[in-house]
């Protein structure tokens, strides 16, 4: 069986030895593809546990084990700051942070002291997050939509937003390199920066001062909101430890979102869809978007939610911005335009999952 076959299988399995081979594959694997020191270093012991993988046996099925357990750990800190473990946290540290090769046996110490707190949070959180940088593709993605309906005011409708940071896209500062292309607002607290690939040209279409937006509103099956200050630690809890700019980034998104919340509906958009696009007004144009979110949906809900764009475009035209993985560390931005009942893709750009660079292909 090849590796990420197995892997696969092995997502909703708690026994010991599949555990034992989820933590090693996480370490080796996927720790050093995101620069992660620390959970790389605690990984391969953890392996080794039987205490440790009992207690990540706890983790609900749906979720990722070696993710809930250090995230919960990582909750618990970020209430905690003072305790010792925090040494090892470069977000907490007092000093310089201590070597991950250090970290496993107060890791350990804390996690069995916490076991009562952290099985809840395994057993009933979601490794659900909102990644800001994803921006970095969204914005040239609407500038091309803008251009395409000759700049008629934007109705934007994004599924699967989580606290909706992604729908304040147009109050943060962009910065592309090479070129020094930079867009918005230069005092925003929020700066999304990106790496530009590839040697297709123009490295970006051009991006008009302004894209105008009529309204926004986003469909999550679990909108986390941001004035609930518990739902904002499970959010930081999930960015890595290393990942400083993912946690300036989420503060000062935060703050804008605090000040203006977003509007989030909950449910499925495989339900919800339909009427908003009914009820967008006339003289807008309709721009349903999302990123890394139809992986989530099972088939029936993701054959509803194109099938609700798709008759809505026999009365005017919706078009679809959507970035999901492709399977090999890069996910694609692509526009439908659904026109008639009729529907084109294109494959705008190539970009990595988190938005940290970007290749515009069209
Ligand atoms: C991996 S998160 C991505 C969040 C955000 N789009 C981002 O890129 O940071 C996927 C989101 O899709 C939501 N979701 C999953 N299935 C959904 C559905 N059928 N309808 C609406 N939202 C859904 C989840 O609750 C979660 O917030």
């Amino acid at each position: 069986m090849r590796a990420a076959e197995r892997h696969r299988n092995d997502f909703a399995r708690r026994d010991p030895e599949t555990l034992a081979r989820v933590f090693r594959h996480f370490g080796e694997v996927e720790c050093p593809q995101v620069g992660g020191r620390l959970y790389g270093a605690l990984c391969a012991e953890i392996a080794d546990d039987a205490e440790l993988l009992a207690l990540a046996a706890r983790t609900s099925p749906t979720q990722p084990p070696p993710n809930m357990l250090f995230a919960s750990a990582h909750y618990l800190l970020l209430a905690d700051g003072a305790h010792p473990l925090a040494e090892w946290y470069p977000a907490l540290a007092s000093e310089a942070p201590r070597s991950p090769e250090s970290a496993f046996t107060p890791f350990r110490a804390f996690c069995l002291e916490h076991a009562e707190v952290i099985t809840p949070l395994l057993e009933t959180r979601l490794t659900q997050t909102n990644v800001i940088q994803r921006c970095s593709a969204l914005l040239p993605g609407f500038a091309h939509v803008s251009r395409q309906n000759g700049a008629t005011p934007l109705t934007l409708v994004e599924i699967g937003p989580s606290a909706g940071l992604n729908l304040q896209w147009d109050r943060f500062r962009y910065e592309y390199d090479p070129g020094g292309v930079a867009w918005g607002d230069p005092d925003s607290p929020v700066t999304v920066p990106c790496e530009l690939r590839g040697t297709t040209l123009p490295a970006l279409p051009e991006l008009p001062a302004r894209i105008p937006v009529a309204g926004r509103s986003g469909i999550d099956l679990n909108p986390v909101d941001v004035s609930d200050p518990d739902a904002v630690r499970w959010l930081r809890a999930l960015i890595w430890p290393e990942h400083l700019e993912r946690h300036a980034r989420l503060e000062a998104a935060i703050g804008i979102a605090r000040r203006d919340p977003p509007t989030l509906h909950r449910g499925s958009a495989a339900d919800l869809l339909p009427e908003l696009l009914r009820s967008a007004p006339a003289d807008t144009a309709l721009c349903v978007y999302g990123t890394h979110t139809l992986y989530q949906f099972p088939p029936d809900a993701l054959r509803a939610t194109l099938k609700a764009m798709q008759a809505e475009s026999r009365e005017r035209p919706v078009d679809f911005l959507t970035m999901e993985g492709t399977g090999d560390r890069c996910s694609e931005l692509r526009r439908v335009a659904y026109r008639d009942g009729e529907r084109q893709t294109t494959t705008l750009a190539n970009a990595s999952p988190h938005g940290r660079w970007l290749e515009w292909l069209t």
